[in-house]
């Protein structure tokens, strides 16, 4: 079946009210992380029948929820879960919020590998606890974990919980299996508990593959928590439907606890069933995104070294979020975003909130229409030409 993604849909409408879309009428949105494509048709059918009954009062968690996360992992993952260790949210982030909670003491330290997704930071600052930054190694254009870095910040006592993302936003890196293991060895070896955000994994190039963290060896499985959801992979957020995922059955029952004294372990009326919808009809409208967003990819890199070679986009396989080093045209990303939107209406995120050496990024949505993304570059170039002109 050929899905249109090509297709203009009006997402300014008031009847949606887009985060994304807040914004001017002349300027274009390429910023957070939701797609501007309709999802799966099965899931609007579901989300249709479900909204034509009338009734929205609490849901239970129906048979087959769960079932429906272990078949799409094992089918497309190689990765066996027990259905029985799977575990509602009604987020990742509210997830990760309540396991830094019921995981850490205040003042403690929540390991993050940066630049990494920013909200990371609000859920351990929130809480009273510490962010402590590896930051990755930066050479020759790619990122590196620095694991003498990494294994000096697990050791220290105060560290007892690393928020990885896998893949990683907003890098865009898979990370292998070598890499994962090293992780988990470190990690288990210091007693730091692991929470692996996997909410990216299905965004991967046509032909490659995420590696599950707790597939990658017994350490792994037995010291982490894995979050997923449909919310990214099949443009779902505002659903507010995912799972964490843990084994470990002593640390099952505290993260358990936490979700379920946090409020966060119960889905609405829809959270549900528009999980097992996603995940029993969305595999060839998966298999045609990817293979539009790598269009969109292509578009990008092509006219970034036609017209802006100036600028590095680093080249990852995951996501549809592109991280492009503009440590030629400015040492600050935030001015050159703030600068870009208010001349040409281009709205990209700005590399500093993600830590690390983001000052020096843009990160770029591209999610989108192909002629969006077209605009986005010609909008971006005249930015740039604007910027370097009154430098
Ligand atoms: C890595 C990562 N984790 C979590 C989220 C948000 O997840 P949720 O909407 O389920 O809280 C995002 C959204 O961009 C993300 O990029």
């Amino acid at each position: 079946m050929g899905f249109d993604f090509d297709k203009v849909i009006n997402r300014r409408e008031e009847l949606v009210d887009s985060l994304k879309w807040d914004c001017k009428e002349n300027e274009l949105p390429m910023w957070v992380a939701d797609m501007d494509f309709e999802t799966v048709p099965q899931v609007q059918e579901t989300i249709r029948k479900r909204a034509a009954h009338g009734t929205y009062g609490y849901a239970i968690e129906p048979d087959g929820w769960a079932d429906s996360y272990v078949k799409w992992w094992r089918d497309h993952h190689n990765f066996n879960m027990n259905p029985r260790d799977l575990i509602f949210a009604t987020g990742a982030i509210p997830a990760i919020s309540s396991m830094v909670r019921s995981l850490t003491n205040v003042a403690e330290n929540v390991l993050i590998m940066t630049p990494v997704y920013n909200i990371f930071y609000y859920s351990i600052l929130n809480n009273g606890r510490k962010v402590l930054e590896s930051k990755m190694e930066y050479v020759d254009g790619e990122y590196q974990v620095d694991f003498l870095d990494l294994e000096k910040k697990m050791s220290n006592p105060q560290t007892s919980l690393m928020i990885l993302c896998n893949p990683h936003n907003p890098i865009g890196h898979i990370w292998d299996e070598d890499t994962l293991t090293k992780i988990a060895e470190l990690a288990y070896d210091n007693d730091v508990v692991v929470i692996s955000d996997e909410l990216h994994c299905e965004l991967v190039d046509p032909g490659k593959e995420y590696v599950p963290f707790a597939r990658v060896s017994d350490k792994a499985r037995s010291n982490s928590i894995t979050c997923m959801a449909p919310s990214k992979t099949f443009n779902l957020a505002g659903i507010q439907s995912a799972a964490v995922y843990v084994e470990n059955r002593k640390l099952h029952q505290r993260v358990w606890r936490g979700l379920n004294t946090d409020e966060v372990a119960e889905g609405n009326a829809f959270a549900y069933e528009v999980a097992m919808a996603a995940f029993e009809y969305g595999w060839d409208w998966l298999t045609e995104v990817r293979d539009y967003i790598y269009k969109n990819k292509q578009i990008v890199t092509d006219y970034l070294s036609k017209y802006l070679p100036q600028l590095h986009l680093i080249s990852e396989d995951a996501t549809y979020l592109l991280w492009v080093d503009i440590s030629r045209v400015s040492d600050s990303a935030r001015d050159l975003a703030r600068f870009i939107r208010k001349g040409t209406g281009l709205w990209v995120s700005a590399g500093e909130v993600y830590g690390g050496n983001g000052e020096h990024f843009l990160r770029i949505n591209i999610a989108t229409t192909s002629e969006n993304v077209m605009d986005g570059m010609d909008r971006l170039k005249r930015g740039i030409e604007m910027y370097e002109a009154q430098k």
